[in-house]
């Protein structure tokens, strides 16, 4: 598969894309393709509700920012992996930039490139059980919305993210469908 992992942290060494590198490391073990963006990294402008995405025929965004890149790479996407820190009970601002300015590319779901059919969610917090935010946008958006079948969900609560946790999702990784 060719699989895009969208990292939504700002820390260049912490939880989330260290959670992120396991699982490619295991997903790379099995042969998969990964590609990974850390989208703080792209100037990425917030989605402004014009719905010029959607009353133009090539239904592209008028905006030109860093979502360039994501749109361009989602035709050969096989699988998405949003991989976020939580803030505030849900995903980081960066990531729901991205996330919002899927409207363009994915809604309505006919508009979804056809390839693009898994997904899985990488979730790293301060404290444990804190999740239900991410996951209810994460299963209503992109589970059932975008008709995208869920190959899993880990999330990691603390200061540092444990070697167990990193060995499992490198398993996780490795175990993939092809
Ligand atoms: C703006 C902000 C909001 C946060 N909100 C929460 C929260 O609501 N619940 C929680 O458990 N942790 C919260 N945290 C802590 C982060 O989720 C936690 O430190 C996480 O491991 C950061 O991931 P990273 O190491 O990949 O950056 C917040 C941190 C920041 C900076």
């Amino acid at each position: 598969m060719n699989i895009l992992i969208l990292n939504g942290s700002p820390r260049p060494t912490g939880n989330t894309i260290r959670m992120a590198e396991a699982f490619r490391t295991g997903a790379e073990s099995a042969g998969h393709h990964v590609r990974l963006i850390s989208v703080c990294r792209l100037d990425i402008h917030d989605c402004r509700a014009c719905e010029a995405c959607h009353a133009s025929a090539d239904g592209r965004c008028f905006q030109h920012d860093g979502m360039d890149v994501i749109y361009s790479l989602l035709g050969e996407t096989d699988m998405l992996v949003l991989a976020s820190p939580i803030y505030y009970h849900g995903f980081s601002g960066h990531l729901k930039c991205v996330i919002d300015r899927f409207y363009a590319a994915l809604y309505p779901k006919e508009r979804k490139p056809a390839r693009l059919t898994r997904a899985a969610l990488l979730l790293a917090s301060g404290a444990p059980d804190v999740y239900d935010g991410a996951r209810f946008s994460y299963e209503g958006d992109f589970l059932g919305y975008l008709d995208l079948e869920n190959l899993g969900v880990f999330t990691c609560a603390g200061d540092r993210v444990s070697p167990e946790q990193l060995h499992e999702l490198r398993l996780f990784g490795a175990a993939l469908p092809q």
